[in-house]
């Protein structure tokens, strides 16, 4: 059985330097804890915890005694606001690429644009993207939601960093319909463009496509949704205990992809897995 691992799989940028602050934060500092879980991946969350570290729910949990942790989706601005006034020692670990998609929107706003920002509604940096605007806004998470627009002088547009690229661009194309004026940041991320185009690579000639992450992950579900529509036998796996040797039965080429909060280990278990699998089936023929 081959193997085919997709470039760009697992940890982007902004999560491992997240990671890197919360571990090295927990060499330095006593009472660490992380607004939410430091990543979508409960796996990891836990091994943190080993470590002292925990997260807590809201700005609410955080104590004098705490160093806090802000995660690579940042947080709004008024939550920032709120851990400043109770003089907390606070660490941003907020991604840089998020961190622009929060200037964009707020200098959009202030150059007289009515912001749309699309994303998905519940998510943090989506809430944080949105809590920088500083006038009139517009949350849409589907070219059918664009649609519904109403017609403005002037709109400008950002997006949920982990988007998908294609979708962004049909919203777009919908929202220049509705406007004199149209200015678009492209705020999603590299990272993310980079990591779909190599799973879709990788989807395209395999017979089944793993997808490594935590079903918590909209970024690795995503990633799932994209690998579906080409190759039907994609399955969305947390970890290796989910797969079973029977799944491989008549499987000649298999491709793995990872969501950007899965860490390394967890998708060279699968990788291992597989290759036993493999070995194994190599061993019955002979
Ligand atoms: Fe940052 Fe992009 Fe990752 S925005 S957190 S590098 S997916």
């Amino acid at each position: 059985m081959k193997i085919i691992k997709a470039e760009h799989a697992g940890f982007c940028f902004g999560v491992e330097r997240a990671v890197g602050i919360v571990e090295n934060a927990s060499t330095i500092y006593e009472n660490v804890v992380t607004l939410g879980p430091i990543i979508h991946n409960p796996q990891l969350v836990n091994k943190l915890k080993e470590k002292g570290v925990l997260p807590v729910e809201s700005t609410g949990d955080v104590e004098k005694k705490h160093t806090v942790i802000i995660r690579s989706h940042g947080i709004t601005k008024d939550n920032y606001n709120f851990l400043k006034e109770k003089d907390v020692n606070i660490i941003d670990a907020t991604c840089p690429f998020v961190i622009k998609a929060h200037k964009s929107a707020m200098n959009l706003s202030k150059e007289g644009y009515t912001v749309v920002v699309f994303g998905e509604k519940e998510h943090p940096e989506v809430k944080g993207i949105v809590s920088y605007v500083e006038g009139e806004y517009y949350l849409i998470s589907s070219k059918e939601e664009a649609e519904q627009l109403p017609f403005k002088e002037k709109y400008g547009v950002v997006a949920q960093t982990t988007q998908n690229g294609e979708y962004f661009k049909n919203v777009v194309d919908v929202i220049k319909e509705k406007c004199n004026e149209l200015k678009v940041v492209n705020t999603i991320c590299n990272a993310t463009t980079y990591r779909q185009e190599a799973a879709k690579a990788v989807a395209k000639q395999v017979d089944m496509m793993i997808i490594v992450g935590g079903k918590n992950s909209g970024n690795t579900r995503r990633l799932y949704e994209i690998c579906k529509e080409i190759c039907k036998n994609s399955i969305h796996i947390e970890t290796k205990d989910e797969l079973d040797e029977k799944m491989f039965e008549n499987i000649e080429k298999v491709g793995i992809t990872a969501g950007a909060s899965t860490p390394d280990y967890l998708i060279n278990d699968v990788i291992n897995y597989l290759e036993e699998v493999g070995n194994a089936r190599k061993c019955k023929k002979q």
